[in-house]
């Protein structure tokens, strides 16, 4: 039997592929590559259409066995979502819809859900723990809940077991440097610092240095891609052992500022990474750091790479060979 991963070409869906193919199983890929690379994905077949399109995914349950999907394929720009919010109902709610209607169809019930820390939106205590408040900020962060919810309802229905990691800010890349982030255009902290080190960009644009913390400058708590990756195969077994649905955070307990960010990758590069501090962008909460202590307990997750040099060596490693992403690559 199969694990369906959808979004297996985006950026966390092709580690998440190369985990679960290093941990001997059977793996499906389904991509539009609207925002994924083909060449990302290292192994497993691959199917190359919509979630929105039913015909489609009900040809993908019909010519595989599938034991559980791991569902990645979504929007995930904060900021566009607050833009243009009705892409991100059609792409997030009503794909999900109806990939959990085919799966039922197919008596499939394990879902492993990629979430995100935008579900909390501002918040009230920091480590952010999994039973506070939800009150995201963004349709981006709002749909993402909402198919939390979704899952939740259909467990109690259908029997749907759902397991939905909450991400922090994911980052680095594969220790091989075979793949690593790669959008288009980039927005996010660590990838931009890196193209100022090889050139492409002048300077980094500190977003806002007037937030209440030590250096005026924002703070996330950044985990290793892997160590994310990993999680989603601890949560497959987790569904396989014991079955219950469950929500989890994933981070590294840790915060670090923009600025220390960009110092520490201007340690990492040797390169000096001019910065300017432009104005805050909106929706930016000033703090946010993850309890995972959730994960640890119940699925045994410890993130391997839990310093911030290690994960923007990797990073920097990835960028340094391939300074086109996957446009560069054969
Ligand atoms: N930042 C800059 N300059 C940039 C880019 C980012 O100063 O050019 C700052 C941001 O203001 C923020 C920090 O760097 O303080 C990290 O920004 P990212 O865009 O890398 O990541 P976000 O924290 O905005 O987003 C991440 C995930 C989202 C998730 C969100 C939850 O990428 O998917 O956390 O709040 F929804």
């Amino acid at each position: 039997m199969a694990i369906l991963v959808t979004g297996g070409a985006g950026y966390i869906g092709s580690h998440t592929v190369i985990e679960l193919l290093n941990q001997g199983e059977e793996v499906i890929v389904i991509d539009n590559l609207k925002t994924g690379h083909k060449q990302a994905v290292a192994g497993g077949a691959f199917y190359e259409g919509n979630l929105r399109d039913t015909s489609f995914l009900e040809r993908v349950f019909r010519e595989n066995g599938i034991e559980a999907v791991i569902h990645f394929a979504a929007s995930s720009l904060v900021g566009e979502s607050v833009q243009q919010p009705l892409p991100y109902y059609e792409n997030n709610l009503m794909a999900s819809h109806n990939l959990v209607s085919t799966m039922l169809e197919h008596n499939v019930k394990k879902i492993v859900f990629s979430s995100t820390a935008a579900t909390y939106g501002e918040p009230k205590q920091i480590p952010i723990l999994e039973e506070d408040s939800t009150n995201p900020t963004s349709p981006y962060g709002e749909t993402k809940l909402a198919m939390e919810k979704m899952f939740r309802w259909c467990d109690q229905a259908y029997g749907l077991k759902s397991v939905s990691l909450r991400y922090f800010n994911a980052a680095g890349a594969h220790p091989d440097g075979m793949i690593g982030e790669d959008h288009n255009p980039e927005s996010h902290l660590i990838p931009i610092i890196l193209q100022v080190a090889l050139g492409q960009r002048e300077a980094i644009g500190v977003f806002g240095d007037d937030y209440p913390t030590e250096d005026g400058t924002c703070i996330r708590d950044y985990i290793h891609v892997m160590d994310l990756a990993n999680a989603h195969w601890l949560a497959l077994k987790s569904l396989r052992e014991n079955g219950a649905s469950n929500v989890f955070n994933l981070g590294n307990g840790k915060g670090f500022s923009v600025k220390e960010v960009i110092e520490t990758a201007r340690n990492v590069t040797g390169h000096s990474i001019p910065e300017k501090i432009s104005p805050r962008r909106a929706g930016d909460p000033a703090l946010l750091i993850a309890s995972s202590e959730k994960a640890q307990t119940a699925l045994g997750w410890k993130p391997k790479y839990n310093d911030l040099r290690t994960i923007i060596e990797t990073a920097w490693n990835w960028h340094k060979e391939n300074p086109d992403g996957f446009l560069g690559k054969k």
